[in-house]
């Protein structure tokens, strides 16, 4: 058994004397018997036992009556045999509170009897008035003694001390933990060696290697299954790990990553994805616009097309929204709804097929926090382009990343978004129920003629906060921003990939 000096000394008066407080150790503080014995502890030597003892104190009353006596017996030496309680009232000289006081004890510990009126001494009042109160004893012992334990009184006393207590403030009781180290069975198998302390060194220093004064030493062997405190050093967020994994996927998949800006215009946040100028999510309950920010220059060749493509369809087949379109509308200033911003851009400046590009960032929408939303959030977000690329495609790359996240059920349903036809939601089932994660679908020719694209684009932007929820076992969203640490401590360090 590996033993530290302190342990083996513990031990050795374990050995001795029996258990020990740890402040009965010879040589060692107490803290360094604890720590000591804390290690003994793991090792299956000692045991650690609290032991609660009941002290009692006097208090202020207590103090009084040690100096002005108790009321009973002030008052019990001025009764006079045959007196009345008039008499007894006014001839005591006590104030009405201390003789009602007395004058309960006295009947209470039968020390007067009261005949027709008349007062008379008792023989057990007169015993008391010889020999004293037991209490004023208690009091007098717990006063010099501090504090003081029932097991040092005798039983008369402990009674006494039981009467005082119904007194209030005339003692104080207080619980006091004592630590007591007690030897297991397996000390008995230890022999002298074991218990002897040894010259040994715990680090070797360089003046013990220099000197070669470590060859005659003896070091102390290092304990790996020793106990030690748990250390908590920095790690990733859990979000961070989350994005992080949603990013090696699309990388693996073979798309190349694209970032855009906060601040858009609603031309391109909007306009440009066909969405009408009277569209609900434009209104200021739903988008966060920007005051004081001038508008960028436009491309005054896109926007000639997009003003077309609005009001009458322009060359792209479609017969448009039918109305007037605004540049001045195009020009405000957001933050942006969604990423699709990022991949209408990338496409606009660069439509040459095939791209496949993804991006990780986050959108901001005029939400109230709850559990389930906040204000801004991450959108995962891709497009496709290329020949021939079509719905199939799209279904089995959205189930595809699905799968790879961990979640084998996905399930798509038809939905409605003014730029894409067919537009689809993407649902996930997890614990028992279907989650809504996103949305997708094919870009209409009013998105892709007017920046240039000459193929299928498939286009998705899906929710990330709840599939970080589901992956780290969140209910409320905001716990994954106002994070708990002794949560982010815990998180596993590694996400369970597939
Ligand atoms: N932009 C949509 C949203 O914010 C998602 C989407 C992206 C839908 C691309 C279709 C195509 O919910």
């Amino acid at each position: 058994m590996d033993l530290s000096n302190a342990e083996r000394r513990v031990l050795r008066t374990l050995r001795d004397v029996g258990p020990v407080s740890p402040d009965g150790i010879e040589g060692l503080t107490s803290p360094e018997a604890m720590n000591a014995a804390s290690w003994l502890k793991e090792k299956g030597l000692v045991s650690i036992e609290d032991e609660v003892d009941v002290v009692y104190s006097i208090g202020d009353e207590g103090l009084k009556f040690l100096e002005e006596g108790l009321p009973e017996m002030v008052l019990l030496a001025s009764v006079h045999d045959g007196m009345s309680m008039g008499e007894l009232k006014d001839g005591c000289g006590m104030d009405p509170k201390d003789f009602s006081i007395g004058l309960g004890w006295l009947k209470r510990k039968a020390f007067i009897a009261i005949d027709s009126g008349s007062v008379t001494i008792t023989d057990e009042g007169r015993n008391a008035l010889d020999s004293g109160s037991p209490e004023l004893e208690v009091l007098y012992a717990l006063k010099e003694g501090g504090m003081t334990t029932k097991g040092e009184f005798t039983e008369t006393q402990v009674d006494a001390l039981e009467l005082l207590r119904k007194r209030g403030g005339a003692v104080v009781r207080d619980e006091v933990v004592s630590r007591m180290i007690v030897p297991t069975d397996a000390v008995s198998g230890l022999g002298e060696d074991d218990l002897s302390e040894r010259d040994e060194v715990s680090q070797l220093t360089p003046e013990l290697i220099q000197s070669g004064g470590w060859k005659d030493v003896s070091v102390r062997r290092y304990d790996i299954d020793a106990m030690s405190p748990a250390l908590s050093g920095g790690g990733e967020h859990p979000m961070t790990r989350t994005i992080e994994r949603v990013r090696r996927i699309f990388l693996e998949m073979g798309f190349t990553e694209i970032e855009g800006q906060f601040v858009e215009s609603a031309f391109w946040n909007m306009d440009v994805l066909f969405i009408p100028q009277d569209h609900p999510a434009r209104e200021l309950q739903d988008t966060l616009y920007i005051d004081g920010v001038e508008c960028p220059e436009l491309d005054s060749d896109l926007m000639e097309r997009i003003a077309a493509v609005h009001s009458d369809g322009g060359d792209t087949g479609s017969r448009g929204w039918g109305y007037d379109w605004s540049e001045d509308v195009g020009r405000r200033m957001l933050l942006r709804t969604h990423t699709t911003v990022n991949t209408i851009r990338r496409l606009r400046e660069d439509p040459e097929p095939p791209v496949r590009v993804f991006s990780i960032e986050t959108v901001f929408r005029r939400e109230a926090i709850d559990s389930t939303h906040l204000p801004e959030f991450y959108q995962i977000e891709g497009i496709v382009m290329e020949e021939g690329a079509s719905l199939g495609m799209l279904v089995g790359l959205l189930k595809e990343f699905y799968s790879r996240m961990g979640f084998d059920n996905v399930r798509i349903r038809p939905g409605y978004f003014p730029y894409t036809e067919p537009s689809l939601e993407v649902e996930v089932f997890y614990n028992g129920q279907w989650m809504e994660l996103g949305g997708a679908g094919i870009f209409r020719p009013e998105v892709t003629e007017p920046v240039g694209a000459r193929h299928p684009v498939l286009a998705w932007g899906l929710g990330l906060e709840r599939l970080a929820m589901l992956e780290h076992g969140l209910k409320d969203i905001r716990d994954l921003y106002m994070s708990d640490i002794e949560w982010l401590r815990n998180a596993p360090r590694v996400s369970p990939g597939k």
